[in-house]
């Protein structure tokens, strides 16, 4: 057992993976305790396609080439604006990985690669969708968060790296089609996953957290 501060506390996004598949007893294990995540009267919503080896191949080379070649499709619109104080925070995560990338402010196309990346899920070897049934909304999004940092954790503590991507969301048709995803589920985002390249510019890059007292106000 580990020290469930420790295992938050470490766990991050991580951009560049190793050509090293996690076993799938791993794998199966981490969303296997993952069910254990708490759900408005217990509906479970979360739905979760994980692909591998070749399958994972074609969808993230259609996924890459749809990138390349038009804008993003969410079912789940994207924030139209981020006012502050969240802009400052989102311009801080770009500037910490693209600073731990080595990529200038003013270089577009090393941008533009940089963040094509998103589209082969950063090389990680296994690739989860998730979404949920076209029916739900909020609440059932609100589950899938729980379960999604459930997962991210449980990987951790396994030595297995994440990476939540809404970018695998952005073709939800390419998902259907290479991992199987019904037109009653409602795709929502991705999760890379696999180890960790200790070596690569981009897993240097670390993000900040406000102090407690700009989230969290205690009364009485
Ligand atoms: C729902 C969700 C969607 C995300 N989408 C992306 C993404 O498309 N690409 C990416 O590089 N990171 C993505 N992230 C990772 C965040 O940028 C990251 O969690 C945040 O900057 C905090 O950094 P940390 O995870 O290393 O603590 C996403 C995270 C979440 C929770």
């Amino acid at each position: 057992m580990t020290d469930l501060t420790t295992v938050l506390e470490s766990r991050r996004s991580v951009r560049a993976f190793l050509p090293r598949d996690v076993p799938r007893e791993t794998l199966r294990g981490i969303f296997e305790r993952a069910q254990r995540a708490p759900s408005w009267c217990n509906i479970q919503p979360w739905r979760v396609y994980v692909a591998s080896g070749e399958i994972r191949e074609r969808f993230v080379a259609a996924m890459l080439a749809a990138a390349k070649g038009r804008g993003p499709e969410p079912e789940f619109p994207y924030a139209a604006e981020y006012p502050e104080p969240y802009d400052a925070h989102r311009r801080a995560c770009g500037k910490a990985l693209y600073e731990a990338m080595g990529v200038a402010r003013d270089d577009g196309e090393a941008r533009r690669r940089a963040w094509l990346r998103n589209f082969v899920a950063f090389d990680a070897p296994h690739v989860a969708i998730i979404g949920i049934d076209r029916r739900f909304d909020l609440w059932a999004a609100i589950d899938v968060g729980c379960w999604l940092q459930s997962v991210m954790l449980l990987a951790q503590a396994e030595g297995v790296a994440t990476c939540s991507q809404a970018s695998l969301g952005a073709y939800p048709g390419i998902a259907r089609e290479h991992l199987g995803i019904p037109e009653t589920i409602k795709v929502m985002f991705g999760l890379a996953l696999g180890y960790e390249d200790p070596d690569a510019a981009a897993n240097k890059c670390r993000t900040t957290r406000e102090p407690v007292d700009a989230n969290v106000t205690f009364s009485g």
